[in-house]
């Protein structure tokens, strides 16, 4: 996910100790949205020549270690800087392992340019062999350094074009595919600041000892042209005008900046800002189709610090439930292109054909991310007519299962860390298998030791409870699935069809996501049980174990996960008019089996919640008035749609019992020992 920073003062003479502490704090505000290392850029001393080199100051881990390797930096942190532009970045990592290189600020080479970027360019592969093709070199295995380094070769082919900052940044903005919002600095620019987005958050604070006179910013539609903005002729916000003192603060979410002001604009997508001699004007990456997209009104935060790391929600674990419409787009942002009917997993194309060639392919995981195993097995095997076996990694070690040179093993993890998984990993590594890794945390021990693998790209998951991080696995699994039956004739029609699904997925997830209060309707009704049956067989049982897990571990009430092809072998005994019953419903291959399941546990006064498909209603109305309907959609999908009211009656559950479902008991996010 990443957070990103930029400040300017104007008028306002701070030192670059003041300067530095500012950026610093904002990065510990936004480390809730990447951890795993942070960086800054400043304004070293001035040299013989009277200007300043832009300085960058990187560390793997926590800012906390940014912090302390920035004070140790021997430039002087007591001058005074009237006008100064830093930035700075706290990472979740995408592209590259958490290393000092692959850290933010990027840069071109003599830190002409730098940049901080939250979000995934799609075409930072072409962009990087055209830039290399004309001389320039990488340092990093980031995607976003492919940004300064285009800066730079824009400004060197520019000839006698006089170009300002703007044009420049607009005109590489042009050249970027996928999501970002960027911050630029550039010494060839001192104390300006371009900053703009595309799918990826940016607001812009204002603060000032004078009164703001105005309540929005026009836009220019002019940023093509040669510009040549200054203070005068750009925006004065202020009564004082333009000798008043200014500080803007650029960030990915108003955490970073609800110390220092409430007032912010938020920048919609290929929004361009630009401060040059303190004055912010607004621009547009391309012309605006609509007429009426004219101005961004500076609106004022009300909201506790608190409350803005977690949005408006409660918890992480709802923020990260309601996240999921764009954390499955993040996963098949750049692999899936629904225009030319294609899934390319990026991490796996070198080894195509020893995944094709293989003899069997083993899923090994534990707790969620084996339910999303579970989920996609069948899909697997269909799609590659492969045999596809799933393992808990703990019971797959002291089996010492038989692998072979010619299997193929995955290794599915949010956190990259968990040591059973870890240790099934190094186990197949040594038998000769392919391992494959499916985590959510670049350069963990997982992706790292794996021959190949996928990162999910959900962003960080906090909630110990994993949610989105589920959604994502289950969404990279068929994306693998599809990858592996491209070039299948007879799987055509079938590809085609998953795939629109995959399109269909989002808005279809936000649809689910408003059964919310109807579902904490039936958590009150619930939520004094001790235990709660769910049951589905299919593509669904899945969804039921994985239901089940959730509401055990934040609402500590007992829960199962029941196959309803194996109700009559045991679990109807626990039937009757006490029981609470989950059943998962839908119009597939097993629906006159899951009926029938319906009829048992009715027959017994059992009175079920259904969750089922909108068409079904009115069939199971005649067994029970609690339904949660979703939407129809491809059936090896549907086990994320079903899943979710799951996911949101765990928490219902577990804040009407007053618990903190961020961190249930004995629980730990990543559990790194045997
Ligand atoms: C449940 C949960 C755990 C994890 C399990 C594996 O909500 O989060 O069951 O899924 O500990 O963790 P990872 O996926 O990090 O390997």
């Amino acid at each position: 996910m990443c957070g990103i920073f930029g400040y300017l003062n104007f008028n306002s003479p701070k030192t670059r100790r003041e300067i530095l502490q500012t950026v610093v704090n904002a990065l510990k505000r936004m480390e809730y949205r990447g951890y795993d290392s942070a960086g800054l850029a400043f304004d070293g001393a001035k040299n013989e020549t009277g200007s300043r080199q832009t300085q960058l100051c990187k560390m793997p881990g926590k800012v906390k270690a940014l912090e302390d390797a920035t004070f140790a930096i021997d430039t002087d942190m007591d001058e005074v800087l009237n006008n100064h532009c830093g930035i700075g970045h706290t990472r979740w990592a995408t592209h590259g392992p958490p290393s000092k290189v692959n850290s933010h600020p990027q840069r071109s080479t003599d830190n002409d340019f730098v940049v901080v970027h939250n979000g995934i360019l799609t075409n930072y592969y072409p962009l990087k062999c055209f830039l290399e093709k004309n001389g320039y070199q990488f340092e990093s295995d980031t995607d976003t350094e492919c940004i300064p380094i285009l800066l730079k070769y824009l400004w060197d082919t520019k000839g006698d074009e006089q170009l300002t900052f703007l044009q420049l940044v607009t005109r590489c903005a042009q050249q970027l595919e996928g999501a970002y919002a960027i911050c630029v600095k550039s010494h060839l620019f001192p104390g300006e600041v371009i900053a703009t987005r595309r799918g990826s958050p940016l607001l812009i604070g204002i603060s000032s000892s004078s009164k703001l006179n105005c309540d929005h910013i026009p836009i220019m539609y002019s940023a093509g042209r040669a510009l040549g903005l200054s203070r005068k002729s750009s925006m004065t916000l202020f009564d004082e005008g333009i000798e008043t003192d200014i500080e803007y603060f650029f960030a990915s979410d108003a955490s970073a900046i609800i110390e220092h002001t409430n007032r912010v604009i938020y920048l919609e997508d290929d929004d361009v800002a630009s401060v040059v001699d303190g004055g912010l004007s607004l621009h547009r990456v391309r012309s605006s189709s609509s007429a009426n997209d004219t101005q961004r009104n500076i609106s004022k935060i009300e909201l506790e610090l608190q409350q803005i790391m977690k949005g408006s929600f409660d918890s992480f674990m709802q923020k990260e439930i309601f996240e999921q419409p764009e954390s499955v787009v993040n996963t098949m942002r750049g692999r899936v292109s629904f225009e030319k009917e294609r899934v390319v997993l990026g991490g796996l194309v070198d080894h195509i054909a020893e995944l094709k060639r293989c003899r069997r392919i083993i899923l090994i995981a534990c707790g969620t991310s084996f339910h999303s195993c579970i989920a996609t097995r069948q899909l697997l095997e269909e799609m590659t007519e492969l045999p596809v076996m799933v393992e808990l990694a703990s019971d797959f070690l002291d089996r010492q299962t038989p692998i072979f040179r010619d299997d193929v093993c995955f290794f599915i993890s949010q956190s990259g860390e968990t040591a059973d998984t870890l240790m099934a990993l190094r186990y197949c590594k040594s038998r000769g298998a392919l391992t494959v890794g499916i985590t959510n945390t670049v350069g963990s021990s997982i992706s790292r030791e794996t021959d190949c693998g996928v990162h999910i790209n959900a962003g960080p998951e906090i909630g110990v409870a994993s949610t989105k991080a589920y959604t994502s696995q289950f969404v990279a699994l068929v994306m693998f699935a599809l990858m592996m039956s491209e070039d299948r004739f007879s799987k055509r029609e079938r590809y085609m069809e998953i795939l629109q699904g995959l399109r269909e997925l989002p808005e279809k997830i936000k649809k689910v996501l408003e059964l919310d209060d109807q579902i904490k309707e039936l958590a009150k009704e619930m939520k004094d049980n001790k235990s709660i049956l769910v049951m589905g067989r299919g593509y669904n049982y899945a969804t039921c174990m994985e239901g089940a897990l959730k509401i055990k571990e934040i609402t500590y009430m007992h829960s199962e996960g029941i196959l309803s092809g194996e109700l009559k072998h045991g679990p109807l005994a626990l039937i009757d008019d006490t029981m609470p019953v989950m059943m998962i419903v839908v119009k597939d291959h097993t629906y006159e089996k899951c009926l029938n399941a319906v009829q048992q546990v009715t027959a017994r006064n059992g009175k079920p919640v259904f969750i089922c498909e909108e068409d079904l209603t009115k069939d199971l109305s005649r067994f029970g008035d609690k339904i949660l309907s979703i939407p129809p959609i491809v059936d090896c999908l549907k086990g994320i749609l079903t899943v979710i009211p799951l996911q949101l009656m765990s928490f219902h559950l577990a804040t009407l019992k007053g618990l903190n479902v961020d961190f249930p008991r004995n629980l730990a996010k990543s559990v790194t020992v045997e």
